[in-house]
């Protein structure tokens, strides 16, 4: 099934345009299961959606899960994705923590965290529909090139460009970490519907190889050609090798 492809004017529209989707999907299923993504793409999506909450549409039936989790990082850490949902998102809406999931860094097993986190999805039925970001090297959550379709939660070595992409964010250099948890293609690929986020010319090549090139794990979001209901919202810029 080809990836379907909303193009908009702006970031604002694409945020726009994926808010009014998952509020559609709240609306029909309030008590949804409903896959979440960290990045900077999402924040305005995150924004508009505490405001339709505070504007009376509840979302404390939701079920949440987040796609990946930085290996060592402690949840209270500042960099940490549980850290920047919860204050982001999660804190500012109805939403229940103990309903928002996202694998756990300093799990004691990570091994056993990855398999405790993909019960945990079939336990709630499965996703509805999982908002994604995309990388410049076409990476979704933290499956980096050279992920097969197949995989599933696991621990993963970042690649050396998303490291340096992350380091910005980290006042010590050494502290930045090298590994994350991360749901894998197959376990993303089991959402009946996915909305993958785009703005700005530095996301078009990955953009254009996701919806153009056969699928292969060198460009992991390319799998997504093989979703049933995938619909890329991207700016001008980021469509513009399409
Ligand atoms: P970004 O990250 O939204 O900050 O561009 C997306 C990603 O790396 O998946």
């Amino acid at each position: 099934m080809p990836i379907q492809t909303k193009i908009c004017n702006t970031p604002e529209e694409v945020a726009n345009t994926a808010t009014n989707e998952i509020v559609d999907l709240i609306r029909n299923k309030p008590n949804g299961v409903l896959g979440l993504a960290t990045g900077s793409t999402p924040v305005r999506t995150y924004a508009e959606l505490i405001r339709i909450n505070r504007a009376g549409l509840s979302f404390a039936r939701l079920t949440t899960f987040n796609l990946d989790e930085y290996l060592g990082l402690e949840g209270s850490h500042n960099q940490s994705y549980r850290h920047f949902m919860n204050h982001l998102f999660f804190a500012r809406t109805d939403i229940q923590l103990w309903n928002t999931h996202m694998p756990n860094g300093v799990a004691a097993n990570p091994y056993l965290e990855c398999e405790a986190f993909e019960t945990k999805i079939q336990a709630c039925g499965g996703v509805d529909l999982w908002l994604l970001g995309i990388g410049h090297n076409g990476h979704i959550a933290f499956n980096e090139p050279g992920s097969p379709p197949d995989s599933r939660t696991r621990i993963v070595d970042l690649a050396e460009g998303t490291i340096a992409a992350n380091s910005r964010f980290f006042r010590d250099p050494k502290a930045v970490p090298l590994k994350a948890l991360t749901a894998g293609i197959a376990t993303i690929s089991e959402a009946r519907r996915i909305l993958l986020l785009a703005n700005g010319k530095a996301k078009s090549p990955a953009i254009t190889r996701a919806v153009k090139d056969t699928p292969d794990p060198i460009c992991p979001a390319s799998f997504l050609q093989n979703h049933p209901d995938c619909t890329f919202i991207i700016d001008t810029e980021a469509a513009s090798g399409l």
